[in-house]
């Protein structure tokens, strides 16, 4: 049985298990109290011993200590700090127990795990959603509070709210959960806000997975929402096999862009984000004409991204860096799971076509050494960015490898315009998983230009390579002996340039 159809299976067993008041098959190996609604979470359930040297640990990617994570969650800017919630499990390494993780950065780079924020409830396991800073109270809890709406998960999947008002240290689970019932519904989930400025409101997006749907929803205090559209016409479900989920609507200039989680159905197989360009009025999302599906990402892993709340016009995404086909049995202990590189969203315009650009974050910057010339094997580092240019008029291919003889081949094809990415045995470990090597994650190269740069960035579970100008990227995970620590294009070990990146684990 693959992950997707197990976690249907599992989530329909809890379902059922709940009901009964028998949760032995969730994977729980604690008890829960699911009568807790009105509790304030505040337990200390993730110790934060110094376990982040293990071998396959990213050094300059976010995990949880220990643990199972997926999805970024309630992801919000509050006063100089980035709150990352994420969908964790705090008792096993598997899918289960669903409830909202949390770390903190003050520079996007840098994360401290903090309290577990948010655990089951009498309505269910904690699902995906996202959070809001409330700067007018609206919602009734004071100016400032941070309010987060997630899915609860029982027989039905309906909406909920839980709030702060201390900066996201303690939260109190609203007595009003749900604030969106559902009787009816398969699939409804993962709420995503924002503030509309032109219609004065609150709009929320929700997946409709199997129904390929992103319904819109609209609310002045957060609390009382009503129905607004529906995005799903036929053309759009062409696009992908994948039930719709994660979907997160950002405005980018005068373009409104909807990016949606789609799994299986991704570019190569299994999980994969796309997303629509079009205009939103306040009421309805009408997206542009184009090739779709358009994928932010065309690697296998970065899914379920979405951007953080209260940024202004400055978009910033993290996505989830593993792929449902697998993630169950990646070789990680005692956690599994990282989030990709922080992702600077904007929108770009080639031969009158728009494309949604993902940069690293310039914040990188701050754990990264000066630029030197390849020259060689890299020397011994936590990880790395690697810059490389190549001619267009013709086929290259770049090399990362180790010592060991483990190597993961990027194709940059010229003439097609193709960057193809290599996953298999001599990539490092692979044999976990039937569905994880890949003979080629294939993606357009956007630019007509002659040159092409590309960045690469290594770290020790994981190669994030991105064209420079942000419209084409592919992130993997890969599981070496040891790093690769060494760049040949076409043979050559000397082309390109390189920094090292410090560890962000101090
Ligand atoms: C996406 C997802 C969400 C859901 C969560 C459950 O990966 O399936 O739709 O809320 O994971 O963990």
């Amino acid at each position: 049985m693959n992950m997707t159809s197990y976690r249907i299976l599992s989530i329909a067993a809890c379902c059922i298990m709940m009901q009964t008041g028998c949760k032995d098959d969730c994977g729980t190996t604690e008890p829960i109290d699911i009568n807790n609604s009105e509790a304030t979470d505040t337990t200390t359930q993730v110790e934060k011993p110094n376990l982040y040297t293990d071998k396959y640990r990213p050094q300059v990617h976010f995990t949880p200590a220990k643990n199972w994570m997926n999805d970024p969650n309630g992801m919000v800017y509050d006063n100089g700090t980035w709150h990352l919630f994420y969908q964790y499990n705090p008792y096993a390494n598997n899918w289960g127990n669903m409830s909202w993780g949390h770390a903190t950065s003050t520079d996007l780079i840098h994360w401290n795990e903090q309290d577990v924020a948010l655990t089951r409830d009498k309505l269910g396991d904690i699902f995906s959603g996202s959070a809001v800073i409330d700067h007018e109270g609206t919602a009734g809890f004071g100016k400032d509070a941070m309010v987060c709406l997630y899915t609860s998960s029982g027989s039905r999947q309906q909406q909920s709210m839980a709030y702060s008002t201390d900066h996201g240290k303690t939260f109190n689970v609203f007595a009003g959960n749900p604030i969106i019932a559902n009787t009816d519904k398969d699939d409804f989930r993962d709420p995503k806000l924002f503030w509309h400025a032109d219609s004065k409101q609150w709009i929320m997006s929700l997946a409709r997975g199997w129904q390929y749907a992103i319904d819109f929803y609209a609310s002045n205090d957060l609390k009382s929402w009503h129905f607004l559209s529906s995005f799903n016409t036929p053309e759009y479900v062409r696009c992908n096999k994948g039930q719709w989920e994660c979907p997160d609507m950002i405005k980018l200039g005068d373009k409104w862009v909807l990016i949606v989680s789609t799994n299986p159905g991704g570019p190569v197989s299994g999980s994969g984000t796309m997303y629509f360009i079009g205009d939103f009025d306040g009421e309805q999302f009408v997206a542009d004409p184009s090739e779709y599906p358009m994928w932010l990402d065309y690697g296998m892993d970065n899914y379920a991204g979405v951007t953080w709340s209260n940024t202004g016009d400055r978009k910033v995404l993290i996505g989830w860096m593993n792929n449902w086909n697998y993630a169950g049995d990646v070789p990680c202990d005692p956690w599994r799971s990282a989030m990709t590189l922080p992702r600077e969203l904007s929108l770009t315009n080639i031969d009158g076509n728009n494309y949604l650009c993902s940069k690293v974050v310039g914040e990188i910057d701050a754990i990264a050494s000066d630029w030197k010339a390849i020259d060689g094997d890299l020397p011994s580092a936590q990880a790395y960015h690697v810059k490389v240019t190549v001619d267009m008029t013709s086929n290259h291919t770049i090399q990362l490898a180790n010592g060991q003889g483990e190597h993961f081949d990027i194709d940059v094809k010229g003439v097609a315009r193709l960057l193809i990415a290599r996953r298999n045995a001599q990539t490092g470990a692979s044999s976990f998983n039937g569905s994880f090597s890949i003979p080629a994650a294939q993606a357009p190269i956007r630019s007509a230009a002659s040159e092409l740069t590309i960045d690469i960035f290594i770290d020790r579970s994981s190669v994030e390579v991105i064209t420079e100008d942000g419209t084409t990227s592919l992130t993997n995970l890969v599981f070496p002996s040891s790093i690769y620590n060494a760049v040949k294009v076409d043979g050559n070990a000397n082309i390109g340039s390189f920094r090292t990146l410090e560890g962000i684990w101090k």
